[in-house]
């Protein structure tokens, strides 16, 4: 069976690019009899300056997010980063393998360092504890939006380079993106940029529990171009092709019956059908994620099991990559 490894960080609220681009999937693979395991990994979110009693709260308003999208601790094992030591450990291990050169040039380091004056060494290390996440419990299948395809193809490397110099021990995993755009839902003020959490327009990106006149409002002021058909074409209209991508998505219809369905009305009438199937289908997470809030003592005890679970394996392979590279005490 494969095992699929994936992690998110616990910086603010889940958006639709993070939903549609990875949990969604995440939790269909949970069907797929395969070993399944999540992480929030809140030891990557602190490479940029967090306060700790926010911090603390995203973390379990991710958990409580992760149950909501449909996430099952029966069938999953969800874990919060920190609490297995074995990631820093390997962490560490892996950049002593990797060249500096090897890591400046990957994209969430070059967007991110612009935005900070002084760039921590964690931002640019990032890429190497992210590997170690994976690697550590020998994931062959990595479900991921299309912004993290540099960080898995770092992985590979230094998957190679640890076989080649300590014997075959690690898998080489493999990027799980769709090929369709869901694997890079828009900005949707700027259709050449990703949705993403750190932007500063704030009508650029749909939360996860946006009020529903909100999520029409921005939905609305969404930039398209000068045509008013509805039509799908990624390349030459990247801003109607996000709506019909999300509309497809949210509403589990086929893209071009979505097209369809669309021929008779104008962009402006369409991105209220848009909007409409978008507030249908978050209102369940979004009362479920409230839900899973007010429980939080199930919240802790969810995270700790799967820690335990998680530990386990990760606590073995870290003896195996120790005893081959001569570290330690060994019989
Ligand atoms: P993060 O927390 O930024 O994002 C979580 C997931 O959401 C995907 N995503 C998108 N997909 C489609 N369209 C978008 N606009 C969009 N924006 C984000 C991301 O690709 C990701 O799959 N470095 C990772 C976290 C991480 C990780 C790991 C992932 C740490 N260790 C090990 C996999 C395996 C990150 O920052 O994701």
């Amino acid at each position: 069976p494969r095992k699929i490894f994936s992690g998110i960080q616990p910086t603010g609220q889940l958006h639709l690019g993070n939903y549609l681009g990875a949990v969604q999937k995440w939790t269909q693979l949970q069907n797929s009899g395969d070993d399944v395991t999540y992480c929030i990994v809140d030891m990557h979110s602190i490479t940029i300056p967090q306060n700790p009693a926010v911090l603390r709260e995203n973390i379990f308003e991710m958990a409580a997010t992760m149950l909501a999208c449909g996430l099952d601790p029966q069938k999953s094992t969800i874990f919060v980063q920190s609490s297995v030591q074995e990631h820093t450990e390997l962490g560490w291990i892996l950049s002593c393998l990797c060249t500096m050169p090897r890591l400046g040039h990957l994209p969430q380091y070059k967007e991110k360092s612009r935005t900070v004056k002084d760039v921590p060494l964690g931002l640019y290390v990032y890429p190497v504890l992210q590997a170690a996440d994976i690697m550590l419990y020998k994931a062959t299948h990595v479900p991921v939006g299309e912004d993290q395809l540099q960080h898995i193809q770092l992985t590979q490397h230094l998957s190679r380079i640890f076989n080649t110099k300590f014997g075959q021990t690690f898998p080489i995993c493999h990027a799980m993106i769709d090929n369709h755009d869901a694997a890079r839902i828009r900005s949707l003020r700027n259709p050449a940029k990703k949705m993403s959490k750190s932007d500063l327009d704030t009508k650029a990106t749909i939360n996860i529990r946006d009020a529903p006149e909100v999520i029409v409002e921005k939905i609305k002021k969404a930039v398209t171009d000068f045509t008013s058909d509805v039509t799908y074409e990624p390349e030459a209209r990247p801003g109607v092709s996000n709506l019909v991508v999300i509309h497809s998505m949210v509403s589990g219809t086929p893209i071009e019956k979505v097209v369809e369905e669309a021929r008779a009305i104008d962009t402006g009438r369409y991105k209220l059908r848009v909007a409409e199937a978008v507030v249908e289908h978050l209102k369940p997470i979004r009362l479920a994620i409230d839900e899973h809030l007010a429980q939080k003592n199930d919240l802790i005890h969810l995270l700790e099991s799967g820690a335990e679970r998680a530990r386990q394996v990760a606590q073995q392979n870290i003896v195996e990559v120790k005893e081959k590279m001569g570290l330690g005490i060994y019989r």
